[in-house]
């Protein structure tokens, strides 16, 4: 698939690893749609020249599907936007988890459904979903996070299967610890004297600091570049956090081993 010409649209680029790709796919001849819940909020400074700023809230059903007329004519879509969210499962209000489900998983999929029809008519299409590593090496106090992004590359691995006969493929990326300052940004959730304080504290501390030394978002966007244009792109893609180590060392421990590994990375002693 040649790389201009190519119609992209990437949620989320206001910042990090969104706007790392818009860049980098704007700097490579594209035609680069992104999106933000409050576009006019992003001053004229801050906008990348040719690219399109559209008004997207992924927890707002509505505001997805009144994205489906640009959506419909793009080739590659980048399902990037995400909430990051921190808390012990015991604590995790409702509404949390309703939201960060919308925003995670629901309104990806959405998106994903309504750019579908135009790629298997084009017979081309690329979509890629930003997932997290932690999906693939849970830890403690962020479950609802965990569990969003493994079921957005459930959806993902199994849809490939349905579409790469069309050409049109899905892949998904795995961020490690990329330093965004996406930890500023993080929902966090813990009841007033709760029992878990101290532990969320210690995960939290750990969690930021691996954040802060993390690789750039400009190798993420690298890496969602390199399946964009890939002849046939792989499933999955890992990046950053000493990836493919980790994968090698889940492949030759034991379950349990390796989720105590983990705990450790983090502070915590199980
Ligand atoms: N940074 C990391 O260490 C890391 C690791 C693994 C995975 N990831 C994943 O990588 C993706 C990007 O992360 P990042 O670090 O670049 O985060 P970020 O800097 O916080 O950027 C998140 C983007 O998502 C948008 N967004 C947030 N909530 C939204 C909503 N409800 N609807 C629509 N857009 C929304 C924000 O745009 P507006 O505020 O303008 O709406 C922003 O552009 C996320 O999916 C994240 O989970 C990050």
């Amino acid at each position: 698939m040649a790389n201009t010409n190519l119609t992209v649209l990437v949620t989320g680029g206001t910042s990090g690893i969104g706007a790392a790709l818009v860049t980098m796919l704007t700097d490579r001849g594209c035609t680069v749609l992104t999106t933000s819940r409050d576009p006019e909020r992003i001053p004229m400074s801050e906008r990348i020249p040719g690219v399109r700023y559209l008004r997207l809230d992924l927890a707002d059903p509505d505001s997805v599907e009144a994205l489906g007329d640009e959506v419909a004519e793009i080739d590659v879509l980048v399902n990037n936007a995400g909430e990051s969210q921190s808390g012990p499962f015991e604590e995790l209000p409702s509404e949390a988890l309703d939201r960060l489900f919308r925003t995670n998983v629901l309104g990806p999929v959405r998106l994903s459904q309504l750019a579908l029809p135009g790629m298997r008519e084009r017979r081309h299409g690329r979509i890629i979903m930003i997932g997290s590593m932690l999906a693939s090496f849970p830890l403690a106090h962020r479950s609802s996070y965990v569990a969003s992004k493994a079921a957005l590359c459930g959806f993902a691995t199994a849809a490939r299967q349905e579409l790469s006969p069309f050409g049109v493929w899905i892949s998904v990326v795995e961020p490690g610890s990329i330093a965004t300052g996406i930890g500023e940004r993080r929902t966090k959730y813990l009841d007033a004297g709760s029992d878990y304080a101290e532990d969320v504290a210690t995960m939290i501390e750990h969690l930021d600091d691996n954040e802060r030394r993390g690789i750039s978002p400009e190798t993420v966007a690298a890496t969602v570049v390199r399946a964009i244009e890939a002849g046939r792109p792989r499933e999955f893609y890992a990046v950053g956090s000493r990836s493919p180590l980790p994968f090698l060392l889940k492949r030759v421990l034991p379950r349990g081993v390796m989720s105590r590994i983990v705990a450790r990375q983090h502070g915590l002693r199980r």
